[in-house]
């Protein structure tokens, strides 16, 4: 068949829309089933428009499409293929308002024309091909062929289809977790989360479905995101190199083209739709240990002694599924845990937050009170002729939640209860793809309510896992009243950011798994989920001492650092490899600690702007073509480059250095970027370097956060003969003032010249913290000082140099302005 000339379609009511359809009814279906063979369908030749304020409908007689305004960078289009809409509704982006009020509509000869000051889309009259150019009229994105449809015979509605033009030199990011190179072009990959234990480099799917990719391409990138929960499939020029197309096997086809011209653009634009995290207690942000499965009580005591023994900082451990009843969700093994509210509030008084597991799978057990409730109420998942989906899980035959019930998410939360009492700090939600012993998950038959918009598994599985980690969210939000809850779950949909940290899942303790690692949280990263993770150590599979020691070094740099292993492996916490190893681990981890309110203000930057956390090369020099195939370096923030080392006894690397003045942060070592270095990788060493004119805010050393007061704050304030921001971000670190402005932001600015130094600082917020002065370590001055002036007046402090190049200034927290002279 011609692609750009299928036959005409059948003749049907084109003006059907829902309300016209029996209550409820969300579909239409193509009428002809059974007339005539199933063949795609694609649309023709426009022969009319019309408008409803931002959105513009264009039809084919039969099939519809929607193109509508989002904002002035955003537009989204729709298809419905015998022109009724779905009703409006998406899990990843909650709040779909019009953010533009400047748009236009314009019509030639050839093609419709809908423009916002950025972007137009332009609908081609004759074929009915979209394409979105910018304001000076370059095509970015263009559809290679027609939105198409086919009908799905077998569950009703369709197969939907979108082709677009791959250039000869796009590269292509995006799409979460997956273990493909960084660069996805020529890949062909799939959305359906599955329990992956042990998975492999380019296995796919995996855990968690987040159907959003960056196309770029001269220099230029946009963003597509297919919010759509079906099995959805992407083919980045795999198939025929001129072109990528994704689909769904059911649903709509919806997508939102995003705007660039920067990458980082698209992702903080990605992020207005589907959310950023909410800002994490501070402590999580420290070092975690997990295993599974640590108990009973004695051998957590044990391990929080030897952290405290050995001064090796940590701030939650996690208890696996054996603290609980016959793997009960919200009950505990009282053999193993005599009285769990004691032992949580001595661990608390040590400085420890307990993290527990929570499955979604629940014993089919009368005498179970979570499993008689959820019973009673009606609240476990059905087949289609509504026998109870069952299925076996940890604890044996288990029914489960439907979570995409919003009265059956309420229930989830109030279970938290007794947890929350005891002093539980945090919920590790896991086996939520959902996963299923033997069958992998749920049969698609599956009945899910898809809050009222009911649907099949089919349409509910990428999704449940995201809605399980919501329900557990906003329930412990309740129960903690105004402190911040804390997350983490294996599955997700696009804007489970919203609710939860993630962590990559069961992978291998090997060196592959290490580099795959960074591939996947700087992937993850540009798609949305900022707050990840990686099992440190690996989770199955055993690591030797190197491996271990170069894991806890890049976990560093992951932000959500915790080491997880496998109940069946040999057990390995930073002291297990002896004392060379042990020593380096405490020193990378006592680097995270001190490092933690420059992640903290590395978080606020997400939260508020729209930052990822972790940012690929290709992030920060897209114009680069070789930048398209780097994966090995990143940026922590937008002030530390770091280059893992993934390689066993490897001593020296090769590390691309962007563009700029970057200092070595070990030896302060000036070093000009825009080319590769070879540096030295000894074990005790990683490549670390700190943009020059950065300020980075320091903590002193502590074995948990907030283990003591602070009455002076450190800064490290590296030298730049060129103008160089940076920001500091504080706040109380665990409640959610910040939601009422009680925060504050400060922002330095630090320039310099052959004699000179200065460095600025502004403050805006409520928020005060309690130390009154600054510890400022003055990083390389190309001069010796003679004089420094803090706000107009003379210093009388020290000015020596000490063996790192660095001198010593003692300034008020409200300093203004600081001069430093030659
Ligand atoms: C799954 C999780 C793993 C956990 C184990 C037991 O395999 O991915 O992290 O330790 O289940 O609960």
């Amino acid at each position: 068949m011609d692609e750009l000339n299928p036959p005409a379609a059948p003749d049907v009511n084109p003006e059907l829309t829902i309300d016209q359809l029996d209550d409820g009814i969300q579909h239409v279906n193509n009428p002809i089933v059974g007339l005539t063979a199933i063949e795609k369908k694609y649309l023709t030749k426009i022969v009319e428009y019309s408008q409803n304020n931002n959105n513009f409908y264009f039809s084919d007689g039969v099939a519809k499409v929607e193109v509508r305004v989002v904002s002035d960078e955003i537009i989204r289009i729709r298809l419905a293929p015998h022109g009724a809409f779905l009703e409006e509704f998406s899990y990843a982006v909650p709040e779909n308002t019009k953010r533009v009020t400047v748009f236009s509509f314009r019509e030639d000869e050839k093609n419709y024309r809908v423009s916002t000051n950025t972007v137009t889309c332009i609908i081609d009259k004759e074929t009915c091909l979209i394409s979105f150019a910018d304001n000076q009229d370059v095509i970015i994105n263009q559809d290679q062929a027609p939105m198409h449809w086919e009908e799905n015979s077998d569950f009703g509605g369709y197969y939907v289809y979108a082709t677009k033009k791959a250039s000869a030199e796009e590269s292509f990011f995006g799409l979460g977790d997956k273990t493909a190179n960084f660069n996805l072009r020529g890949k062909r990959l799939v959305n359906w989360n599955s329990d992956t234990y042990s998975f492999a480099k380019d296995q796919d799917p995996l855990y968690r479905s987040i159907p959003f990719y960056i196309g770029l391409s001269d220099e230029t990138a946009y963003g597509i995101f297919f919010d759509n929960t079906f099995k959805s499939y992407f083919d980045f020029a795999h198939e025929d190199n001129g072109k990528t197309s994704f689909w769904a096997d059911g649903g709509e086809l919806q997508y939102y083209y995003i705007h660039g011209p920067k990458m980082m653009d698209v992702v903080k634009r990605y992020h207005s739709l589907t959310g950023t995290h909410p800002m994490p207690p501070l402590w999580a942000l420290g070092f975690h240990q997990c295993r599974w499965s640590y108990y009973p009580e004695s051998k957590i005591k044990d391990l929080a002694r030897n952290f405290r023994e050995r001064k090796i900082p940590c701030d939650a451990i996690y208890l696996d599924i054996d603290y609980m009843d016959g793997y009960r969700c919200f009950t505990w093994n009282k053999k193993y845990f005599p009285d769990p509210k004691r032992m949580v509030k001595e661990l608390a008084d040590d400085g420890f937050r307990t993290v527990v597991i929570i499955d979604p799978g629940i014993k089919v057990d009368d005498n179970y009170w979570v499993f008689r409730e959820g019973k009673e109420k009606k609240y476990f998942c059905r087949r289609c002729d509504d026998y109870f989906m069952e299925g076996y899980v940890w604890p044996g035959r288990c029914q489960f939640p439907d979570f995409t019930n919003p009265e059956v998410r309420d229930w989830w939360g109030t279970l938290f209860e007794g947890l929350v009492d005891a002093g539980v700090a945090g919920v590790w939600n896991d086996m939520n793809e959902p996963a299923v012993f033997g069958s992998g998950t749920f049969p698609v038959d599956v009945r899910h309510n898809f809050d009222g918009h009911r649907g099949s598994h089919r349409k509910a599985h990428n999704v449940y896992g995201m809605q399980m980690v919501r329900a557990t969210y906003n329930g412990l939000k309740k129960l903690y009243k105004n402190k911040r809850p804390f997350t983490i779950t294996r599955a997700g949909y696009s804007g489970v950011q919203r609710y939860s940290s993630v962590w990559t899942g069961d992978n291998v303790a090997s060196w592959e798994h290490l580099k795959l690692g960074s591939v996947q949280l700087q992937r993850l990263s540009v798609s949305g989920i900022s707050f990840c993770g990686t099992d440190i150590g690996g989770f199955s599979g055993e690591p030797d001492a190197e491996l271990f020691t170069r894991w806890i070094q890049f976990g560093v740099f992951s932000p959500f650092m915790r080491a997880h292993s496998a109940g069946d492996t040999r057990e390995r916490e930073p002291w297990s490899f002896g004392e060379v190893y042990e020593a380096i681990n405490r020193k990378f981890i006592e680097l995270r600690y001190r490092l933690l309110p420059y992640i903290y203000s590395a978080f606020w930057e997400h939260h508020k702007y729209g930052f990822p956390i972790l940012r690929p090369v290709v992030m920060l020099e897209q114009e680069d073509k070789t930048n398209h195939y780097r994966e090995n370096e990143f940026t922590f923030g937008d002030k530390i480059l770091v280059a893992p080392v993934t390689e066993p006894g490897i001593q020296q690397m090769v590390v691309y250095l962007p563009k700029g003045k970057w200092y070595d942060y070990w030896t302060h070592e000036l070093i000009e970027g825009g080319r590769e270095i070879t540096v030295a990788t000894p074990l005790d060493s990683l490549p670390i370097f700190v943009k020059a004119g950065s300020v980075i805010p320091e903590s002193p050393l502590m074995q948990y956060v907030n283990e003591f007061e602070v009455d002076e704050f450190m800064f490290q304030v590296y030298y730049s003969d060129y103008e160089v921001r940076s920001f500091y971000y504080e706040d109380h670190g665990d409640t959610f003032a910040y939601e009422q402005d009680i925060y504050m932001e400060k922002k330095f600015l630090v320039n310099g010249d052959a004699t000179s130094m200065t460095i600025k600082q502004s403050i805006e917020g409520l928020f005060t913290p309690r130390y009154e002065t600054y510890d400022l370590k003055i990083i390389s001055l190309p001069f010796t000082p003679s004089r420094v002036i803090i706000d107009n007046r003379d210093y009388t402090g020290s000015l020596e140099v000490d063996d790192l190049h660095r001198i010593r200034i003692q300034a008020s927290k409200n300093f203004r302005n600081i001069q430093i002279l030659a």
